[in-house]
C-alpha cells in the first residue's frame, strides 16, 4: 500500500459522516447504536487526522434538516454529543486539538450550547489541529445568514455594495474561518454534498466511499488522503498552478495560526 506523502497533506478536510443507521440496521440494532459506534469513529478519525498533521477537520455532525428526524433520535444525538464533550476533553487537550462549532447553534438545547462553549474555551489555545463540529448546520442556511448580515452592514454604511467580493463573503461565513475545504469525504455510498460547506467546497476534491461511517477508521482516512494526493488540482486554470495563490487568498485563521 502506498504511503501518505507528508509534504502534501490537505489543510482542510471535511467529512459527511453517513451510514450510522444502516450500520445498525444490518446488525438488527436501534439506529442509536449506529450513532454510538459513529462516535467511536469520530475519535479514531480525529486521532488519525492529528497524527497526519491535518490542520483543520470539519465534521457534519447534525444538519439543519436532521431536526425533522424522530424526537427520540434527535435527543439521543444531543445526549451523545454532550457525553462526548465530557469524555473527549482530555483527548483534545492532550493532543492539542482546538474545538470549534459552526451552524445555528442557538437551536441546540441550552445545556449542549454551554458544554460546547466551555470546551471550546478550554481548548482555545491548542494549536495542533482545529476540530470543527457542524451542528444544526446547513450550507444554504449559512449563506442566508451571511446575506442578512451583509445587507445589515450595507444598510448601516459599514460596507458599500461594490465592496462585496469573495473576501467579504468569506468574512461573513464562519465555515471559512479555517479556509476552503481541500478534501471532502462522504461515507455511506451516496454521492452528494447534502447542503454541507457549499461555498468552501467550491474547489474541494470529492472522495466518496461505500464504507459506513461507524466502520471508518485511520486506514480509511489514509486511503482518502492518498487518493487526494493523486489528484491534480487546477482550480479552473492550467496544470501546475500554485494552490496557495488561488483558492487560499483570504487571511483565514488557519494561515494566521501556522
Ligand atoms: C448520518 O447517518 C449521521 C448523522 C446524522 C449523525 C452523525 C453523528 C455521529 C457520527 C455521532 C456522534 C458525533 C459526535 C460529533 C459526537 P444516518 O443516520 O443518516 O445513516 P443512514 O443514512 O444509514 O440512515
Amino acid at each position: 500500500m502506498a504511503l501518505v506523502d507528508v509534504s502534501r497533506i490537505p489543510k482542510h478536510v471535511a467529512i459527511i459522516m453517513d451510514g450510522n443507521g444502516r450500520w445498525a440496521q444490518a446488525r438488527s440494532k436501534p439506529r442509536t447504536a449506529g450513532h454510538e459506534r459513529g462516535a467511536d469513529a469520530v475519535r479514531a478519525t480525529m486521532r488519525a487526522a492529528r497524527r497526519l498533521g491535518i490542520p483543520a477537520l470539519t465534521l457534519y455532525a447534525f444538519s439543519e434538516q436532521n431536526w425533522d428526524r424522530p424526537e427520540a433520535e434527535i435527543n439521543a444525538l444531543v445526549d451523545l454529543l454532550c457525553e462526548c464533550l465530557v469524555t473527549e476533553r482530555n483527548e483534545l487537550l492532550d493532543n492539542e486539538i482546538r474545538l470549534s462549532a459552526i451552524g445555528r447553534l442557538h437551536k441546540l438545547p441550552k445545556h449542549a450550547q454551554s458544554r460546547l462553549r466551555a470546551l471550546s474555551a478550554e481548548t482555545e489555545a491548542c494549536e495542533g489541529m482545529t476540530l470543527t463540529l457542524a451542528l444544526s448546520y446547513g450550507g444554504r442556511e449559512e449563506l442566508i445568514d451571511a446575506a442578512r448580515a451583509l445587507a445589515s452592514a450595507a444598510r448601516d454604511g459599514e460596507i458599500e455594495p461594490d465592496e462585496i467580493d469573495e473576501a467579504a463573503i468569506d468574512r461573513f461565513l464562519p465555515s471559512m474561518d479555517l479556509g476552503p475545504v481541500d478534501l471532502l469525504i462522504r461515507t455511506g455510498g451516496e454521492q452528494r454534498i447534502s447542503n454541507f460547506l457549499l461555498w468552501g467546497s467550491a474547489y474541494a476534491e470529492l472522495y466518496f466511499t461505500d464504507e459506513l461511517w461507524p466502520d471508518f477508521d485511520a486506514i480509511s482516512l489514509y486511503s482518502a488522503v492518498r487518493d487526494y494526493q493523486g489528484r491534480e488540482r487546477r482550480f479552473g486554470l492550467v496544470p501546475g498552478v500554485d494552490e496557495d495563490a488561488t483558492v487560499r487568498k483570504g487571511p483565514h485563521k488557519l494561515e494566521r495560526a501556522i
